[in-house]
This record gives structure tokens, C-alpha cells and sequence, in this order.
């Protein structure tokens, strides 16, 4: 039987960090009601001009695919996560392919938001197991610093997000002791306009039109208050149907790595499974919501720190906008 593995992690964020000091020059905010509300004390923003989603994509799978002592040519396919690509089309899967001089090959684009990572993960290990592909550069990197609204009217997620990129190269293998043990992909469209950024859009008239400029909806808008009672209940109950499919408990979790949204949405969700802080990642101190990033930086992270080791049985789960979330369940 083939499995789904990670073979290599890699990361990139921008030098320029932003302080909760930083940002109450420019909104009405404080360092002590950010740390308070969501854990961040910076977060780090491109510089525009020299770095956007596929710069920062590019260098976090260049290290990727050197930790999985590859080379870029051994790549078969590439998927893609981000909702802030550098064009409106095409998307960033074939801009990393051009930087990386891929041959041609297949290159995904996932719109899944904070979830992107998540159902990337879940397509590419689909591909792996059914032997259509051996080797995946899965990526995730966002570009949020230059869409947030910096005004009070836009503070509750001008605070919280980030800019930043994370990768893995995912492979086959046969034995049956490690990889993917399974995926769980879910998504509530109902919820659709609790989180989101409406324009540019094909939702109005015209693309693009003077008045537009105008109008609130070419900011992100997001129900904190909702997206956080379900964000909690969402990633726990998923979590938990992760370890049931494989007859396995909260205690044989040795990491939970939780899409990095809010300190106290991932310390509820670590609170319901039980599972003590040196059981579950968090860096969103350092880097804020970089959206589909923050799972493959925490997995790079945790690479470089030698804290994974083979046989640990880890839990990655997200939650975002659409609604979507979902979890995987894997074993190094
Ligand atoms: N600085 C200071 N005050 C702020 C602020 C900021 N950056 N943002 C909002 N406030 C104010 C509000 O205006 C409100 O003031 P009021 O009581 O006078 O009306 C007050 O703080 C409380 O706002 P509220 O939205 O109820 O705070 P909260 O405790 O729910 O925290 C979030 C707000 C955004 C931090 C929280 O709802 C959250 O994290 N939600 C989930 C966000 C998320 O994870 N999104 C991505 C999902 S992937």
C-alpha cells in the first residue's frame, strides 16, 4: 500500500518585522489589547517591490526541496495555497514553476484560505496513494500587509494578520508505519460573507470601475466574534473524527499543529483535547495569520528546532474563511 509522507519543510518571512507598537501609530490599538485578544506581539510585512506571494513561495519551497535533499527537477507536480496571488490570473502555481525552472508539469491553485494548506495536503496525498504522482511541492504563502485596511474602521484584522510563505515536499512510500493516515476536508458556504473580500469580483458590474474605490467591500470584513465560537468547535470536533477513523486517541497525539489564527481560538482547542502546550505548536507571537502559511512554517520550524522524530504521530488542523476547515492526521 502506498502512503503519503513529508520529506522535506522549509519557510520565509520578510525581514521588515511590525510591532503591536508599530501598528497603534497608525490605528487606535495597543500592544496590550492585541497580546490580549490574540497572543500576537508582531508579525513580519513585505516590502512591496521586492517581495510578494511567489517570491516568499519560492524561497520557503527552495528549502523545502533542499531539506528533502531533491532538486527542483525532481518535482512532478505543484500545488499552490494562497488568497492573495500576484495576479488575478493566472495563479501563483505557475509563477513558482517559472522561478523554480520546473519542467513542465502540473501546478494546482487552492482558494481555501486559512484551509488552503489543509486541502492541499489532502489533494496531494489523493495523487501520492493512487500513484499518479511521487513527488509534490505543496506551498503555502500570503501576501496580507497590502489588503488590510489600515484605518480604525479595519483594526479587528489589521492587527492579526501577517505576511509569510511555508512548503513541504510530500512522497510516496511503502511502509506502512509512517505518512498520511487520513484527511478531513469540510466547508459551510452559508458563512461565506462572515469573512471575506468581496472586490475586485465579478460579483458587481465591472471588475474594476472608478467608484469602487469607494466602497467598503474592497477591504476584508470578518465577524470576529462568530469566526471564533466556530473556529473553536470546528478544528476540535475535526481533530476528533481524525483520531476515531484511525482508532487512536488525544493521548496519542505527540503534536497538535493548529492553523495559527488567534492564541486563545488554538489554547480552547488545545484545552478540549486535553493536550498540555508542550503537545501542541504555536508562533503566532512572531508571525500573526499568515493565513495558508502558518501550518507548513510551524512544520518547517519544528524541522530546524530536531523536534520531530520518526513515529510521532502529529495533528494538523485549520479553520477559515468560506467556512472551511479540516484536519490530517499523519505519522513521520
Ligand atoms: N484594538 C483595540 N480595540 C479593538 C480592536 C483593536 N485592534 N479591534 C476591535 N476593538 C474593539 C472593538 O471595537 C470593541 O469595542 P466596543 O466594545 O467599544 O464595541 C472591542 O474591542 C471588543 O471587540 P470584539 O470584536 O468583541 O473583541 P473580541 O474579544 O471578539 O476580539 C478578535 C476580537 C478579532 C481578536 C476575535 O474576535 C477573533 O480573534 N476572532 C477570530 C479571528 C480569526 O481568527 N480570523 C481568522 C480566521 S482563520
Amino acid at each position: 500500500m502506498i502512503r503519503t509522507k513529508i520529506i522535506g519543510a522549509g519557510h520565509y518571512v520578510p525581514e521588515n518585522v511590525v510591532t503591536n507598537h508599530d501598528l497603534a501609530k497608525l490605528i487606535t490599538t495597543s500592544d496590550e489589547w492585541i497580546r490580549e485578544r490574540s497572543g500576537i506581539e508582531e508579525r513580519h510585512f513585505i516590502t512591496p517591490g521586492v517581495h510578494n506571494t511567489t517570491s516568499m513561495g519560492t524561497m520557503a519551497a527552495r528549502m523545502a526541496i533542499e531539506r528533502a535533499n531533491l532538486k527542483p527537477e525532481d518535482i512532478d507536480f505543484i500545488i499552490f495555497a494562497t488568497l492573495s496571488s500576484d495576479y488575478y490570473f493566472p495563479g501563483p502555481g505557475v509563477m513558482l514553476q517559472r522561478e523554480l525552472g520546473i519542467k513542465p508539469t502540473g501546478a494546482l491553485d487552492v482558494r481555501n484560505q486559512c484551509s488552503g494548506f489543509i486541502y492541499g495536503l489532502s489533494v496531494a496525498d489523493a495523487y501520492i496513494r493512487s500513484g499518479i504522482y511521487k513527488n509534490i511541492l505543496l506551498v503555502g504563502s500570503e501576501t496580507q500587509s497590502i489588503a488590510l485596511d489600515m484605518t480604525d474602521r479595519g483594526r479587528n484584522t489589521a492587527v492579526l494578520f501577517g505576511d509569510g510563505a511555508g512548503a513541504v515536499v510530500l512522497t510516496a512510500t511503502e511502509n506502512e508505519n509512517e505518512g498520511i493516515l487520513s484527511t478531513h476536508l469540510y466547508a459551510e458556504g452559508e458563512h461565506a460573507d462572515q469573512l471575506c473580500l468581496k472586490m475586485p469580483g465579478t460579483g458587481a458590474h465591472k471588475m474594476i470601475y472608478p467608484e469602487m474605490m469607494d466602497s467598503e467591500d474592497i477591504l476584508p470584513i470578518m465577524n470576529g466574534n462568530f469566526v471564533f465560537k466556530n473556529a473553536i468547535a470546528r478544528m476540535t470536533e475535526v481533530v476528533l473524527e481524525a483520531l476515531a477513523k484511525n482508532n487512536l486517541t488525544t493521548d496519542d497525539i505527540d503534536m497538535l499543529v493548529p492553523h495559527q489564527a488567534n492564541l486563545r481560538i488554538t489554547q480552547m482547542v488545545q484545552r478540549q483535547l486535553r493536550l498540555p502546550d508542550e503537545r501542541a505548536y504555536s508562533n503566532i507571537a512572531k508571525y500573526g495569520n499568515t493565513t495558508a502559511a502558518t501550518i507548513p512554517i510551524c512544520l518547517s520550524e519544528l524541522w530546524e528546532q530536531g523536534r520531530i522524530k520518526p513515529g510521532q504521530l502529529y495533528a494538523l488542523v485549520a479553520f477559515g474563511s468560506g467556512f472551511t476547515w479540516g484536519s490530517v492526521l499523519l505519522r513521520w
